[in-house]
């Protein structure tokens, strides 16, 4: 889009005069300091402004304010309250310019490793609250903010406001656990030891030596302690070890400290900034665009009639997203955050009046505040709009103004009868009624000149009343898929009989292109009697009010409308309820209330009202211990591995090695690395179609824009002598299009330019022309199998167990047959993909930084696509933001790309993929079909065996193979989960679709096998007519038998059937599902169900050759040990596990040991740290190098004797020219792992070297009415061997929980096909940001979440007998998934489902979105709203 010109030279020239009295510079101090504000322009973010200047501990995560990593706090001086306000803000949307007058404080401000952590900082770190870090500085920031705000904050505080932030990783339980205990009122459950004492109330706190305990191995305790244990509870007077969990901050006697008698001396608020802001405005550099501050409500006026077309900027949460995505450009922007009249908030007897600019977070604390219903209404709704941060900006002029169809206030400000008003100086002062502002799309009743200035609320009479709804895919922080403010005034009827309805208000989003009121509802309630019969007779005048047709954009057009009447339905009982308790105490007579029976009256319960949950856990884990594992194989096969406590080193909970670096922001990641002079940002082009030729690609006009050095597409790259092609097994793609182009998002090419926004500006300029389109763009897995569109090269089949056909045809059996759908699934690393190349001095040979799992790989396609050879090419990793298998190879097509932009340009190169980009082109976990038939039979002892499995599979591999194949295999060899089933054939094939191509994902293709198994098995005990549980426990692998994939179930590794019953007995189960039922028969509209789960997963890559890793050892002369090995960091805690183990190798403490980064140039020829392998491998490796050099050493100490010191060993070694230096290499052996699938099955070799294994249970509550969702419950028991560390350990498998929960429910994947025609076009993602696309959040935690490690299961298949277990736990987050569809069956039986077969019938796709949930209860609403029982959503697979 052009820029746009000022609207005439007089409007400047008037602009001008006005402007003489305003400053020409934004006044603003970062970190106490008054800062330069010259690079600034109108357009500027923060995030942006801040991360250029050297303050990059601010990440961007989604540039969107969707996830929090770029929180900073921003404060000002409240003239009125004479104290400074504290707020957090979204700095990726915060214009830099808007910070003018205010302080800024980053997380770089509050504490350093230099000099001190802040208390937020250290409890995040003592806390294990970080994994990969990269959204630490922000959840620090948000924390620090509340305690800076109120240090004496309550824990109710922190559960309300921990909204704006997402964590990939941890499962937020850690994070939950470090801001909750730092709260002034934290209890027993906030803030406790191993002991379950609450630490603020416990004698014993002030002398409590548990934390010097663990630290020195456990179990120095005096003997009077040793005597009486030490006071934990877990105290083993036999072995003296401590054997009760928790990490090591709970035993500090500073845990029982607040925030406030730890806070340190704060930075102090700057005194220039406690006076009025001065009006200011500048201009960019071109003039092209102009910011202006007022300061006064007639000099805004005065620029609006100057510049109607100009954007009024408050929080700049929409206007800052129009910028971003939809390319808009403003020619004025202009802030109306600064004019005092604008932002105050007051009452009167019959109204409030609210400043439209006011920030949302002040509207909702004055309605917190005041009792009225209609304040309490927009409280409840306020605290569900956008997140904390959005809120502290955020306005209701700007939700008003932008009229988005989907607005939260508008209809609630529209049902409540608002009137805004609206000022211009042309035609002086109006008033608009909210229900009347809104035309059509996005188009609104204001005049271009005018400002909304407050809007007026009436208050509540007697016996009115008003509730918000709002249902989205997700609570937290998300645009709703339907929300409402519904509003009525009951009044006795003439007769007494009863209550009539004297008015009514209905405010609509999401059921129109515009916020409506239903006005036939409203005509048809007018003196109506409020009871149940009158709401059945408007809920059809609703849907007369709300015609919504089936092809509405945006889709879920049946959920949409159930959800409409649902909410109807919902406020008649919650009235009803409320009318009774209100006219209760009355005096003088009155009309009895409309009767709710008992079971309906759960019908009056929703989220939006209810305090958000205090979400808790525990966990627990082994006394920590040292257990010999494969390292020491001949003790281990004469005898039981005899476990030694852990006095340093291996087996004890470290903190992860970067965690204080995590949380004080100066971990640096690959964008953060402080870049090269004369570095050149890099932006790739991307196709915008799927499915047809590329005609042309002309890059004439952007390669003579301003600052661009080069547009490079694929015949640049021929001429520099690149090599094309890209694939890690097969080499399908290419770095940039030559013909055809295969997906939306394809690389055409790369631009390289002096800055990111001239790149990106330039790209767009490219000129592409398409030809050739397929007549059926094959997208889906149905289109692909009809078209028999297939990878033919993974088509694999396992036979196993005998004739399948003969086994289900036996007499009496019991069989299943269907069709099961498994969503895909984001990564959503909160790190994007990123790329810095930098040329050797005679650029031939290049150092590439970057975030990969693959550093080899890397290495191997920058070097063929810029023409090197590989001894030219360094590549690098320090630390990764993030990986769950995306990095594993997609990163390869972005740093080949920069690579050649960096050979052609002879520059350094940057490339970061925006969080958009990243989603549409580097694939996801494969969405997953499953065809299959089963057959059990009912023995006579009563148990049911299985028979027979027959399964065919389908992935969605997209456009190119990647590692599609090897994903199939693994979905076939976890498709039996943890049973025999008797006589097997398992069939996969991966299918080709115009998707981008689809990859590794934590688990690699065995969650999608084994939640198929699990369907398949519910399927089957509910057709039998037996418990799930006696089912699966009836079936069980046994030692001694092999799985379908001819495995043997070694003896003394088989643990599943004790976890499973561990975790049954550790949660009651019985007692459980009793109380569900209880519950359940009580409520009609609110349902639980519980599911229980084991799981089994195979570890080893199944390609043989990938099943090796080396290490570099280097012992210096102080007795400090460097470690180089080939396993990348991505948060998973690797390096901080070696330390560790090489801690232990050498007996010395874990600080003495260091691994700086992944280098090619190190460690060559790795394989990507993947298959939850890395300790494995590397550990193995690490030891190998430690036990070389402790050989070499071995004279010396002999010499020195026990009591010298390493540094005293290492010097004598050195002095006698002994290598200090050792590579240390391992590989699993050959009988041990690689699977060959063109042998006879017996044949075809082990798959796996061993099983991680486990089981959860989880409990849910749903809301029938709307589809919402908690989880009650979960419990995870998890065999990971002998842990090499315990809280690393637990890290994994409550992030892969919640990752594996967040997989099936709340993350569905849209893209533009058969069921999504609105999506255009074809093959293109439309969930590609946190806007659309939703993993959990803060308060989708298990609210009770329990982990425990099992004891006594030594693994001698690995290092010190550990076990890997960064995928295997992922799976059980799907009991979620189960319980929801017991819960749903709990709902059909209560009517709509089909009846008594219903539960043999009923299928729940994958994943349980809000609307399956919805859909699926199948009541008489739904079904008016077109549900019917086997009413399936429409879904992307
Ligand atoms: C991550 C995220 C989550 C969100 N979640 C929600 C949600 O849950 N519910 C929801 O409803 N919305 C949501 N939004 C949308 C947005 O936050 C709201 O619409 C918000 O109210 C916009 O206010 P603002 O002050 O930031 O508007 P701005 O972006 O500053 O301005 C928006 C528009 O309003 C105009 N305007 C502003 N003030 C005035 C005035 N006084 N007079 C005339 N015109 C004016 C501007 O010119 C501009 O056109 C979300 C946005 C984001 C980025
Ligand atoms: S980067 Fe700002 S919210 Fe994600
Ligand atoms: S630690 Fe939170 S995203 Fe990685």
């Amino acid at each position: 889009m052009p820029p746009l010109e000022y609207q005439s030279d007089a409007a400047e020239a008037a602009s001008s005069v006005l402007t003489s009295k305003y400053l020409s510079r934004p006044t603003i101090f970062v970190n106490g300091s008054k800062v330069s504000t010259s690079s600034l322009t109108p357009t500027t973010t923060l995030a942006d402004w801040l991360r250029a200047s050297g303050l990059t501990g601010t990440k961007i995560g989604c540039a969107e304010g969707g996830c929090g990593a770029c929180t900073v706090m921003v404060s000002r001086f409240d003239p009125g309250f004479k104290r400074v306000v504290h707020r957090s803000v979204n700095a990726c949307l915060f214009p830099a310019a808007a910070a003018h007058w205010a302080q800024v404080t980053t997380v770089e401000g509050i504490g350093s490793v230099k000099t001190e952590l802040n208390p937020v900082q250290q409890r995040m770190v003592d806390a294990h609250g970080s994994q990969c870090g990269y959204c630490t500085p922000g959840i620090v920031m948000a924390m620090y903010t509340m305690y800076r705000e109120n240090p004496e904050l309550p824990v109710s505080e922190v559960e309300e406001h921990l909204d704006g932030n997402l964590c990939r990783c941890t499962g937020y339980r850690p994070i939950w656990d470090a801001a909750k205990s730092l709260c002034h009122d934290a209890g027993d459950g906030d803030r406790h030891g191993p002991c379950g004492e609450s630490c603020s109330t416990c004698p014993e706190r002030d002398e409590c030596e548990i934390e010097q305990l663990h630290l020195s191995g456990g179990h120095s305790v005096t003997e009077e302690n040793n005597a009486s244990g030490c006071g934990c509870g877990g105290h083993d007077k036999k072995t003296n070890v401590c054997t009760s969990s928790a990490a090591k901050f709970k035993h500090d006697p500073k845990f029982s400290k607040s925030y406030k008698d730890l806070a340190p001396e704060e930075l102090p608020f700057p005194e220039e900034l406690k006076g009025a802001p001065p009006p200011f405005y500048m201009s960019n550099a071109s003039a092209t665009c102009t910011w202006f501050c007022p300061t006064s409500l007639d000099d805004l006026l005065r620029l609006k009639s100057l510049f109607p077309q100009a954007r009024v900027i408050v929080g700049n949460t929409e206007v800052g997203i129009e910028q971003k995505f939809k390319g808009a450009r403003y020619a004025q922007l202009i802030s109306g955050a600064n004019i005092p009249e604008l932002s105050s908030t007051t009452s009167t007897p019959t109204s409030y009046t609210f400043g439209a600019c006011a920030p949302l977070t002040d509207v909702s604390k004055f309605c917190e505040a005041d009792e009225g219903a209609v304040p309490q209404a927009f409280h409840n709704m306020l605290r569900w709009f956008a997140s904390t941060q959005i809120r502290n900006t955020a306005s209701l002029a700007g939700n008003l103004a932008t009229a988005s169809p989907i607005s939260d206030m508008n209809p609630m400000l529209a049902a409540s009868d608002a009137v805004m008003t609206v000022r211009s100086e042309r035609a002086g002062e109006r008033s608009i009624k909210v229900s009347e502002f809104f035309l059509a799309y996005r188009k609104t009743a204001l005049a271009a000149d005018e400002i909304i200035v407050s809007v007026t609320v009436p208050k509540a009479q007697q016996y009115e009343y008003i509730l918000p709804f709002k249902q989205a895919k997700r609570r937290e922080d998300d645009i709703s898929i339907v929300t409402a403010g519904i509003r009525v005034r009951l009044a006795p009827a003439p007769d007494s009989s009863g209550w009539i309805v004297t008015d009514s208000g209905f405010g609509w989003g999401g059921m129109a292109a515009r916020t409506v009121g239903a006005p036939l509802t409203s005509d048809f309630l007018l003196n109506k009697p409020w009871t149940a019969e009158t709401i059945t007779a408007a809920r059809a005048k609703l849907a007369e009010d709300l015609p919504l047709p089936d092809s509405v954009p945006g889709g879920q057009p049946e959920y949409r409308r159930a959800l409409a009447s649902s909410f109807l339905f919902k406020f008649f009982v919650a009235t009803s309820v409320s009318l009774a308790s209100d006219i209760a105490p009355s005096q003088t007579p009155l009309p009895p209330p409309p009767i709710i029976q008992e079971t309906d009256k759960s019908a009056s319960q929703s989220f939006v009202t209810d305090p958000k949950p205090s979400m808790t856990g525990t966990q627990t884990y082994p006394a920590p211990k040292i257990t010999p594992g494969l390292e020491d194989d001949a003790p281990f096969a004469a005898q039981e591995p005899k476990s030694k406590p852990s006095k340093a080193g291996a087996g004890l909970p470290e903190t992860h090695a970067s965690g204080a670096l995590h949380c004080t922001g100066e971990a640096k990641y690959t964008d953060d690395i402080s870049l090269p002079v004369g570095t050149l940002q890099g932006v790739l082009i991307h196709s915008t179609e799927a499915g047809c030729d590329l005609k042309s690609i002309d890059t004439t006009a952007a390669s003579k824009m301003p600052g661009v050095h080069r547009v490079i597409v694929h015949a640049d790259l021929e001429k520099l002598g690149g090599n094309n092609k890209l694939g890690p097994i097969v080499k399908d793609e290419e770095v940039f299009c030559t013909k055809r182009v295969k997906t939306v998002g394809q690389v055409l090419g790369v631009v390289c330019a002096d800055t990111l926004e001239q790149a990106q500006m330039a790209a767009k300029a490219v000129k592409v022309e398409y030809e050739n389109f397929d007549a059926t763009c094959i997208v889906t897995i149905d289109q692909a199998i009809k078209a028999k569109s297939f990878y033919e090269m993974t088509d694999h089949t396992i036979l196993a167990g005998g004739d399948v056909e003969a086994a289900m045809a036996v007499e009496d059996a019991v069989t299943v047959e269907g069709k099961f759908r498994v969503g895909g699934q984001e990564h959503f690393y909160l790190e994007t993909m990123s790329t810095l190349c930098v040329p050797t001095e005679d650029n031939d040979g290049m150092t590439v930084y970057c975030s990969t799992q693959a550093v080899t790989k890397t290495q191997t396609f920058c070097a063929s696509a810029a023409g090197l050879p590989m001894n030219k090419v360094v590549a690098k990793m320090k630390r990764m933001g993030g990986g769950f298998g995306g990095k594993e190879t997609r990163t390869v097509f972005v740093s080949a790309a920069c690579a050649v932009g960096a050979k052609a340009t002879g520059r350094p190169v940057r490339v970061t993929l925006d969080r958009n980009v990243d989603m549409q082109t580097t694939g996801q976990r494969h969405a997953f079909v499953a065809e299959y038939r089963a057959a059990a039979k009912k023995m006579e002892d009563g148990t049911v065996k299985l028979l027979a499995l027959d399964v065919d599979l389908y992935s969605n591999g997209g456009c190119g193979l990647d590692l599609s194949g090897p994903v199939m295999d693994r979905a076939l060899f976890h498709v039996d989960a943890s049973y025999n089933w008797g006589a097997v054939r398992a069939h996969g094939i991966v299918c080709k679709t115009a998707q981008a191509p689809h990859t590794a994902y934590r688990g690699f293709g065995g969650p999608q096998g084994i939640i198929v198994g699990e369907h398949i098995m519910d399927r089957l005990a509910h057709r039998a007519g037996v418990s799930r549980e006696k089912l699966r426990e009836d079936n069980f692998y046994k030692e001694g038998e092999r799985t379908h994939f001819n495995q043997l179930i070694e003896p003394k590794t088989w643990n599943v059937p004790k976890a499973f019953s561990d975790v049954r007995a550790s949660v009651d189960y019985e007692g459980r599902v009793a109380a569900c039922t209880k519950f359940n028969s009580e409520n009609r509209w609110r349902k639980r169900g519980v599911a229980v789960l084991p799981t089994k997963f195979g570890i080893a890559f199944t390609a043989k050759f990938t099943n090796q890793g080396g290490a570099l050892v280097h012992l210096y002369q102080d007795g400090t040990v460097l470690i180089s090995h080939g396993g990348t960091e991505m948060g998973q805690g690797l390096h901080t596990k070696m330390c560790q183990v090489a801690a232990t190798a050498f007996e010395i403490p874990v600080s003495k040991v260091f691994i700086d980064d992944t280098s090619s140039d190190k460690v060559a020829n790795t394989i990507p740290t993947a298959a939850s392998q890395g300790t494995d491998i590397y550990g193995m490796a690490c030891l190998d190098g430690c036990r070389q050099i402790l050989k070499r050493l071995k004279p010396f100490r002999d010499k020195l004797g026990p009591n010298a010191t390493l540094a005293e060993v290492a010097t004598a070694a050195f002095f006698a020219r002994v290598d200090l230096s050792a590579h240390g290499f391992f590989t699993i052996s050959d009988a041990r792992c690689g699977y060959d699938w063109t042998l006879p099955m017996e044949e075809r070799g082990q798959a796996f070297n061993y099983f991680t294994q486990g089981a959860a249970f989880s409990e849910v509550e749903v809301d029938v009415l709307t589809g919402d969702h908690r989880v009650i419950r979960s419990d995870c028991v998890v065999d990971v061997g002998s842990s090499i560390n315990p809280a690393i350990d637990i890290g994994q498998i409550e992030g892969a929980f919640v990752q594996g929960m967040g997989w099936s429910t709340t993350e569905e994947l849209i893209w533009g096909d058969e069921e999504h025609e609105w999506v255009r076009p074809k093959g293109r993602l439309h969930t590609s940001g946190p806007g659309f696309y939703k993993p959990p959040a803060f308060n989708d935690m298990p609210e009770t979440f329990n982990v425990s490690l099992m004891d006594g299961v030594a693994n001698k298949f690995a290092v010190m007998s550990s076990k890997a277990i960064g995928e295997p736990p992922f799976f059980l987050g799907s009991t979620v998934f189960f319980a929801l569809q017991d819960a749903l069956l709990a709902a059909r039986k209560d009517g709509g489902g089909g009846g008594d077969g219903d539960e043999k019938e009923f299928v729940l796709m994958h994943p349980a979105t809000s609307e399956r949930i919805r859909m699926s209860c199948c009541d008489d609403i739904a079904q008016d709203a077109g549900a019917t029982a086997q009413f399936q959503a429409k879904g992307s697979y």
